[in-house]
């Protein structure tokens, strides 16, 4: 509570507000009470989606390709998401821009699986403002992101036919959500909040008892046999994603590996409890990996999202709070800023 922006209280009617903050924490804390800690028959605790399989977004089918040359250039673009390495990876064939990840690696299945990264509401919601750079964001803008940040390397010109190929795909999977919507399973799951800060330690004995078989101990992976891509990728290190990237964020993390990981795990088949999610982001996200300068991102500090791991913030919560947790007060916090 000391925590609290003052200069925001001074400002406002004490009673209102505190009155807003207190409904705020209750509902926040019965919504999350809804879907907490049921436990399934894996006997695997923690969160859970309600919307029944048939309800999530798929994929377009093939036979809904248009032909000749369109169509042709939306399967390159699927083979660009599936296999990035081996065209812009360090061996690779078109050029050499990427760290070895492939897109597919956190955009599964092409980026078609339910609540594995999908880009199934990517068509309908861009172009559109995002507060990390302060700016209307094309698709374009938003693929470059992920090549420099997930990727640690830099963007081919949008005019290359395999960037066009890339947002052609993408644009070709969201065409049946309509315009502004998101579609259910799009994007990454939130895995409920522990009351708690997220613990590293306990992070290590997950990490070593459920991902180092592929992983390995020291979170480089494996390479595949022609060295060109990853059988298994790098969790950290200078071959993984760089600080400035979405699953450097503990909840993106959290809620991709909740739904996806150890591999084979689903949304409604997880493998793991939330408890286990979040330590094993903290743990992951606490070894060393490339650096990125930051000192653009988030022009206007009050629309970072509340485990955004740098300061400056617009609240009086600690850097290590922000990092991690616990993040139901910094969330509630903004929510009563509304
Ligand atoms: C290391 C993991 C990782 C890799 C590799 C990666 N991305 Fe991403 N990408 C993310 C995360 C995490 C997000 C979402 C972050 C969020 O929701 O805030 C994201 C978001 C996106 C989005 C926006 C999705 C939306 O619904 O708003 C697009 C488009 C995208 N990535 C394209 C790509 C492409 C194309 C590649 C390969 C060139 C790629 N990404 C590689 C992790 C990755
Ligand atoms: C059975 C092997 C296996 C296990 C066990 C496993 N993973 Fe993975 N993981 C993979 C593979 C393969 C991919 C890439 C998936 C793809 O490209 O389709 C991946 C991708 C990832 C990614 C995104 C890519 C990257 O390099 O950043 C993260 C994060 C991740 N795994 C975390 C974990 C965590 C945490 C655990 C333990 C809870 C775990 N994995 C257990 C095989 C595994």
């Amino acid at each position: 509570m000391e925590a609290r922006n003052t200069k925001f209280f001074n400002k406002n009617d004490h009673k209102l507000v505190g009155g807003l903050f207190i409904l705020v924490v209750l509902f926040l804390g019965w919504d999350l009470a809804a879907n907490q800690w049921f436990s399934d028959s894996n006997g695997v605790a923690g969160t859970k989606d309600s919307i029944p399989q048939e309800k999530l977004w798929s994929a377009p089918s093939d036979s809904e390709l248009p032909k000749g040359e369109e169509g042709e250039l939306i399967k390159y673009g699927r083979e660009l998401v599936a296999h990035t390495a081996e065209y812009f990876g360090p061996n690779g064939s078109v050029a050499r821009y990427t760290n070895g990840l492939n897109c597919q690696n956190c955009h599964l299945n092409a980026g078609t699986q339910p609540w594995g990264n999908n880009y199934g509401s990517v068509a309908s919601t861009y172009p559109k403002f995002r507060g990390r750079s302060g700016t209307i964001e094309t698709i374009y803008k938003r693929v470059s992101d992920c090549f420099e940040r997930s990727l640690n390397g830099k963007a081919p010109d949008s005019a290359s036919r395999e960037m066009q190929a890339m947002m052609k795909y993408i644009a070709w999977l969201g065409k049946n959500v309509p315009k502004k919507e998101k579609a259910p399973g799009s994007g990454i799951m939130k895995v409920a909040f522990l009351n708690r800060p997220i613990d590293p330690i306990k992070g290590k004995l997950v990490y070593d008892a459920k991902c180092a078989v592929c992983h390995q101990s020291d979170g480089q992976g494996v390479l595949n046999d022609k060295g060109n891509a990853y059988t298994y990728p790098p969790l950290w290190g200078k071959l993984s994603y760089n600080e400035g990237a979405g699953l450097f964020r503990m909840s993106n993390f959290a809620g991709y590996v909740k739904a996806n990981m150890p591999l084979g795990a689903t949304h409604n088949n997880p493998q793991l409890s939330d408890e286990e999610a979040w330590d094993v982001a903290a743990f992951v996200n606490t070894q060393e990996r490339p650096k990125l300068d930051l000192s653009k991102d988030w022009p206007d500090i009050s629309k970072k999202p509340f485990d955004h791991p740098f300061g400056p913030y617009a609240d009086n919560f600690p850097e290590k709070q922000h990092k991690f947790g616990p993040y139901a007060e910094i969330k509630a916090y903004y929510e009563a800023m509304k």
